[in-house]
């Protein structure tokens, strides 16, 4: 039987999830926007590419989720992008809102999905989405750790000149200024990392890290990021739809693991056909531990101004 995907949000970031489904046939594809010709604007556009670059998937845009019914998974890219300045956090409500809706009109067509969530503030947003749709935790899944760890490999391979296919890096802990790039579980073909960099560089290197969304926020000066974030949801859509069993660092909802409960917080997990089939509990040090825990104590204090206003 084909696959099915519905991306919400037909911006940057979810025409270009589509766009990527569909050059790997993944799946077909149901672009869902609120704004009114955008989705099928795009579906029909990424539709004729398929010819010339040799996909064959169905690629279609709706105003409504009538289409999206029977999906497999869902991913939710949908909400307002940070202007320069902005903060993830500053999305919380506003996001919170488009993020909500989104997620009970995916559960009324498609109650046997996988949710993806991209929509900013991450973590929250993924803790929203878990709230609402009331699924099993395997199935809601936050995205940012793919994201920040290929940033991380990036940086790593540019300033040893390597090839980032030798780059191994993970990043744990929420998508925020406090995420953590664990140095040390990060290598360059099995070499560790401080075998290869001075600790300056390597903090240069986890600082630009941390602020990767916002360098390229600065950049484009009307929007954020959506080639990487795009190719992080697909990554995970993969290895779900393959049931490849990934090891990906994900938002996942923790109930103990890590000392934390009740929160989602980015981790390494296995996704496969069920979803987050596995959580890994690495050993970390006790300063690797304080900022996992200073990082998600910040996630926490978005999801109490979430509570209270929502
Ligand atoms: C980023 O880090 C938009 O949060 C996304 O680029």
């Amino acid at each position: 039987m084909r696959k099915k995907v519905t991306v919400v949000g037909a911006g940057n970031v979810g025409a270009n999830c589509g766009l990527r489904i569909a050059e790997k046939e993944l799946a077909d594809v149901v672009l869902v926007d609120v704004i009114e010709g955008v989705p099928q604007g795009k579906g029909l556009d990424l539709a004729q590419s398929g010819p010339i670059q040799g996909y064959d998937v169905s690629l279609t845009g709706a105003n409504d989720y009538e289409p999206t019914a029977g999906s497999d998974i869902a991913i939710i890219t949908a909400g307002f992008p940070r202007k320069p300045g902005m903060s993830r956090d500053d999305l919380l409500m506003a996001n919170y809102e488009v993020v909500r809706a989104a997620t009970e009109q995916i559960v009324k067509y498609s109650p046997n999905c996988i949710l993806i969530v991209v929509t900013n503030p991450l973590d929250a947003m993924a803790q929203a989405a878990y709230r609402v749709s009331k699924f099993s935790k395997n199935r809601v899944i936050g995205m940012a750790g793919v994201l920040d760890s290929a940033r991380f490999r990036t940086f790593i391979a540019q300033e040893l000149q390597v090839s980032v296919d030798n780059v191994t890096a993970v990043v744990m802990g929420g998508h925020g200024d406090t995420m953590v790039p664990v140095v040390r579980l990060s290598n360059v073909a099995g070499i560790p990392l401080n075998e290869l960099m001075d600790q300056a560089t390597i903090d240069r290197i986890v600082n630009r890290t941390r602020n990767g969304g916002a360098e390229i926020v600065k950049y484009l000066k009307t929007g954020s990021a959506y080639y990487a974030p795009s190719a992080a949801a697909v990554e995970m859509a993969e290895s779900i739809l393959r049931d490849k069993k990934k090891v990906l660092p994900c938002a996942a909802y923790l109930e103990g693991e890590y000392g934390i409960d009740g929160l989602f917080v980015g981790v390494p997990v296995k996704l496969g056909a069920r979803g987050i089939e596995q959580i890994y509990q690495v050993k970390l040090t006790a300063e690797e531990n304080a900022m996992l825990q200073k990082s998600a104590a910040a996630v926490q204090e978005l999801i109490h101004v979430m509570k209270s206003k929502s």
